[in-house]
């Protein structure tokens, strides 16, 4: 049942865990910028340099299948994979998800988070906070000898009380040497099924969460992916990489309690 899933060495896991730390660093350098009045461009151009210039890393989104910008920036009813432009100004009550991917010495760190601008509504806050949720729940089950399915399930238990519907289409990812490789991590799924997780396997878990309808569909620039209800959609994603007891969370921020987390 295991498929081409590398183990990464002690070395190898040094390195993710340096390019996550980057990843999580842009996250968190962005925050000061992101606030009503800013434009995604900008913030894109803010993201460019800070991986170019002062982390001396590379920005994996830039010309991946030939995606034009440096990260994905994907506000309200898109779903994922939006695309930054000097246009599209944030204002009062827009969420915003901000996805970084960066290399560092041939490794991936691959990492999203929500903000809510200024005020924003009861149910914008509700969904971000249920999809940081269902990303912890997720993580919470991932050990060696786990199932890809025990993931799904736990994020399941999360979402679907609150009535929200998780997105099919899009799924987390193994990652290392490559931005996307095996296994699929789906965002739901039944207990004890699908793939095994071994010691040493590095994944992205990265739920999609929708106030209505799950379905999506991607627009006319073959890359902004919203949903076709064109009500809300959130999404946090982490990279992980499974232990005997739990797991390394290589994007973790100083900004957020991962106490629960045993590695
Ligand atoms: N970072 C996204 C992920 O979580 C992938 C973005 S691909 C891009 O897998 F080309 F749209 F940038
Ligand atoms: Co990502
Ligand atoms: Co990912």
């Amino acid at each position: 049942m295991n498929k081409n899933i590398p183990i990464l060495t002690a070395d190898e896991i040094q390195k993710m865990q340096t390019a996550g730390r980057l990843a999580a660093d842009v996250l968190k350098m962005l925050d000061n910028h992101v606030k009503a009045g800013v434009s995604t461009g900008k913030l894109d151009d803010l993201a460019h340099d800070y991986i170019v210039n002062t982390q001396h890393a590379i920005p994996a989104c830039l010309g991946y299948h030939g995606f034009p910008k440096s990260i994905c920036t994907s506000i309200n009813h898109v779903v994922c994979h939006g695309i930054p432009d000097h246009d599209r100004i944030l204002k009062d009550g827009d969420i915003i998800n901000i996805d970084v991917t960066v290399i560092k010495d041939g490794y991936y760190g691959d990492t999203s988070k929500m903000w809510v601008i200024g005020e924003g509504s009861i149910m914008a806050q509700r969904i971000c906070d249920v999809a940081q949720k269902a990303l912890y729940a997720g993580m919470s089950v991932v050990k060696d000898g786990a199932y890809l399915g025990d993931i799904g399930a736990a994020i399941q238990s999360v979402v679907e009380p609150e009535r929200f519907s998780i997105v099919r289409e899009f799924c987390g990812h193994g990652l290392g040497k490559e931005f996307h490789c095996e296994p699929q991590v789906l965002h739901y799924g039944k207990k004890g099924t699908g793939v095994q997780l071994k010691s040493g396997m590095a994944i992205t878990i990265e739920p999609m969460i929708n106030q209505g309808v799950w379905q999506t569909k991607v627009m006319q620039d073959g890359w902004t992916a919203i949903t076709k209800d064109r009500k809300l959609s959130a999404q946090w994603e982490h990279t992980l990489i499974v232990t005997d007891n739990g797991c390394i969370v290589t994007t973790a921020r100083d900004d957020e309690d991962l106490s629960f987390i045993i590695s």
